[in-house]
């Protein structure tokens, strides 16, 4: 069935209840025989049919490498996975697909820049700008290069409230980086960062930019051509994909002057005992068989999400959080929330924390009723020292996220406290 069947008209407001139904998780009951309320969307997405229907349909009718069998299921491979690199790179406007390269995920994607890019470009004394609220795979990357290439790294701070402080980026553009790296919407607490201004600001002070968009292609419209940045980083399985799926998109030129991340087979043009020429763009990042099943997935959950229209997408995860923080504010004012309460600037991502109990008692309640949430530091250390926290709860929205969903998060939360002798 084609995915435009599978998905509501793209006009008026999307029905969560109807995405519902192709998404079979939804509709299972946990081992205590409670309803699944998902809420961890931002640590890994579910997957509608279309995208589980791709990977079996892969996999029981033409598995097959790609780029080298001369036979009907290599070549019906080879198109399908191809095809998918052109629906990724209409997801995020790329100007050609051969500027998208397949990744296992965004980690992936960022060090491959890190180690290409910046083992060229990066030298003594060379500064790197990040912000305080990344996650570690937009930092550690960047503290490895700069201490192999004796470079150093400056951090954008933040407000109390998770907004970057852009007076002080634009001082520590005085420092000349040759990079400026930041996450397009916090994994953490939901800032939608505004990308393009700080693009902007970046290469008038003559610095290149890569984007962190693991927590934003799921969620707002991504227009890397808008946006103007150098590379932008994604994963599929936070977007509908299945795990094992990513990209990096770049543009052109710098990925014809980067030199290979990975080497061996599918990379190369030409291999002699002692030397060997580069395949053309993206294969030559591409080294060894990808996930073609995954990214074949992942071309069919961009096919998806255009189809139900992003714009969409965003103003349905827009409407749930103006629900949920006044509910949960009503509800439980005790409990302390994180992030911007300003949901222009907000994606669908609530921290929080109940005073006295740890986040990872609260999740153990709360998954004993049925709704799954993240507890810990979610991979930005830094970001929790910064707000001096050991670690908060985190509730999460998707496509198919429901006020149900919120109502459930705030009985839940109801239950933790009476476990814990908490007053209502
Ligand atoms: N980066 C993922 C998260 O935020 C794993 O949970």
């Amino acid at each position: 069935m084609a995915v435009e069947a599978l998905v509501t008209p793209a006009a008026g407001p999307l029905d969560p209840e109807e995405i519902r139904k192709d998404f079979p998780i939804l509709s299972t009951l946990t081992s205590r025989g409670r309803p699944l309320v998902y809420l961890d969307s931002a640590s890994s997405s579910q997957k509608p049919q279309a995208v589980i229907d791709a990977v079996t349909e892969f996999n029981t009718t033409y598995n097959a490498n790609v780029h080298r069998g001369i036979y009907e299921i290599g070549e019906r491979s080879t198109a399908a996975y191809e095809a998918a690199r052109k629906s990724v790179a209409r997801f995020i406007n790329a100007p050609d697909h051969h500027e998208v390269i397949f990744t296992r995920n965004a980690t992936e994607a960022i060090n491959l820049v890190a180690y290409s890019w910046g083992r060229r470009n990066i030298r003594r004394g060379d500064a790197i700008v990040l912000t305080e609220m990344e996650h570690h795979a937009n930092l550690v990357p960047w503290q490895l290069l700069v201490q192999e290439q004796d470079g150093d790294l400056e951090f954008i701070p933040i407000t109390d409230d998770g907004v970057l402080r852009l007076e002080v980026f634009e001082v520590l553009l005085k420092l000349r980086p040759k990079l400026v790296a930041f996450t397009h919407v916090s994994n953490t607490l939901g800032t939608i960062n505004p990308v393009v201004e700080m693009t902007r600001m970046a290469h008038e002070a003559g610095a290149l930019v890569l984007v962190d968009g693991a927590q934003a292609v799921p969620h707002v419209p991504v227009d890397v051509q808008a946006i103007g940045c150098d590379f932008y980083a994604f994963s599929g399985h936070k977007m509908l994909a299945p795990t094992g799926s990513g990209a990096l998109w770049a543009r052109r030129e710098l990925l014809e002057a980067m030199p290979p991340f990975l080497a061996g087979g599918e990379m190369i043009r030409e291999v002699h005992l002692r030397r060997s020429e580069w395949n053309s763009i993206p294969w030559k990042f591409e080294a060894g068989t990808p996930a073609i099943a995954e990214e074949i997935g992942m071309g069919v959950a961009a096919e998806y999400l255009m189809a139900l229209g992003m714009d969409r997408v965003q103003a349905h995860e827009r409407a749930l959080l103006d629900y949920a923080l006044p509910r949960l504010q009503a509800a439980h004012p005790d409990v302390a929330l994180y992030g911007p309460m300003d949901t222009s600037i907000r994606g669908g991502v609530i921290p929080f924390n109940i005073p006295g109990v740890h986040p990872h008692d609260v999740a153990q309640v709360l998954d004993r009723v049925g709704v799954a949430v993240r507890a810990g530091h979610h991979c930005t250390m830094p970001l929790h020292e910064r707000l001096d926290l050991p670690a908060t709860a985190r509730a999460s929205f998707n496509v198919y996220s429901t006020r149900s969903d919120v109502d459930a998060l705030v009985d839940g939360i109801t239950e933790v406290k009476r476990v814990f002798g908490i007053q209502a």
